[in-house]
């Protein structure tokens, strides 16, 4: 999996790869080897990207310090994914075996610390606002997983709590890399925010499209196998909509399968039909969308420069990805 599209600012994110990159190095040489089996397998880097842009859009200038919170966002990020598929039974990440699969599940635990604390190491440096910033999104992050655990097989999880959801696990650390690009490019307040809005329903859209790639996706452009929510339990939007009145065929059959703790991939294909079927996919495009027409309206809000206009491509690229 490689990086294969660019939005103006792939000079910067040659600078966010290298700094990951030394970042990485350790006394002890596995930690170093399962960091950079995660981080060198690529992803999409989304996140630094947007911190970029954010930050140029404003009109900023010196961007040592946007490169080092985009790293430490960037490693945030790669740590939330080792624990994520250790939390969610993921079996494959970024077309390669899940870490704790290839690397054992304590080992992959300590790697994802490790990252934390190296991006901690970095963003720590960074102006006592920016690094509170980061902590939040850190415990958002925590919060959102355990919301969604909390909730596993819960049929009667509806769009209110979904949002809540995932609003913490994947739109606030979206968000906060966005607002803080334009705080280190020296934005105006009203800047600020709208870069913060921006990222906000670029978040949401992003973690719906995921879902639905879950259902629909083809695990080998994904880099993950498809499936995995409806494996684990995790009820998200796409079962939400084929739950409604008049959405799936034989509700109480997608809702057994839903509840059942250990399902094989039998009913797991089963459920997937059912939600396929349903009409749901095409209910949560259209919010999808929609929070990505709600992303370009908060840019409005920044200068009608070719960064912003490079955001306004990022929504496209968000609502119409495969991988
Ligand atoms: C995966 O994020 C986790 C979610 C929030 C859906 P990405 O899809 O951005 O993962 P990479 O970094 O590109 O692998
Ligand atoms: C993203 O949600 C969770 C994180 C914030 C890491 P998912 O559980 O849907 O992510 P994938 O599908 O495993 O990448
Ligand atoms: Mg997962
Ligand atoms: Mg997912």
């Amino acid at each position: 999996m490689t990086t294969t599209w660019d939005f103006g600012v792939s000079q910067e994110l040659d600078l966010v790869e290298h700094r990951i990159r030394e970042s990485l190095v350790s006394e002890e040489p596995l930690l170093t080897e399962i960091a950079q089996y995660v981080i060198g397998a690529g992803g999409k880097r989304i996140r630094p990207t947007v911190t970029l842009l954010a930050f140029r859009a404003v009109g900023g200038k010196a961007v040592e310090k946007t490169v080092d919170i985009a790293a430490a966002l960037e490693l945030i990020h790669s740590a939330t994914l080792i624990h994520d598929d250790i939390n969610d039974g993921g079996t494959q990440r970024r077309g390669r075996p899940a870490a704790y699969l290839k690397y054992g599940l304590q080992e992959a635990l300590v790697t994802g610390d490790f990252l934390f604390s190296k991006a901690f190491r970095i963003g720590g440096k960074l102006d006592d606002d920016i690094v509170d910033l980061t902590a939040r999104v850190c415990a958002a992050l925590a919060e959102g997983e355990i919301l969604q655990k909390r909730h596993v097989g819960n049929v009667d999880l509806g769009w209110q709590e979904y949002l809540n959801i995932i609003t913490r696990k994947t739109a606030m650390p979206i968000a906060t890399g966005a607002r803080v690009g334009a705080l280190l490019g020296t934005g105006e307040l009203d800047q600020i925010e709208a870069a913060g809005d921006y990222g906000m329903n670029l978040g949401i859209a992003f973690q719906i499209v995921d879902d639905i790639l879950d259902v629909v996706g083809d695990g080998h452009t994904l880099g993950k196998r498809p499936g995995m929510d409806i494996k684990e339990g995790n009820v998200t939007i796409l079962a939400i909509h084929a739950l409604e009145d008049g959405g799936v065929s034989d509700r109480s059959e997608l809702i057994r399968i839903l509840r059942k703790r250990k399902k094989d991939w039998g009913e797991v294909q089963t459920a997937l039909r059912m939600i396929r079927e349903s009409g749901a996919v095409e209910k949560a495009r259209a919010q999808a969308r929609r929070f990505g027409d709600n992303a370009k309206d908060a840019l409005e809000g920044l200068p009608d420069v070719e960064a912003t206009g490079r955001m306004r491509d990022l929504v496209e690229f968000v609502l119409s990805r495969q991988t």
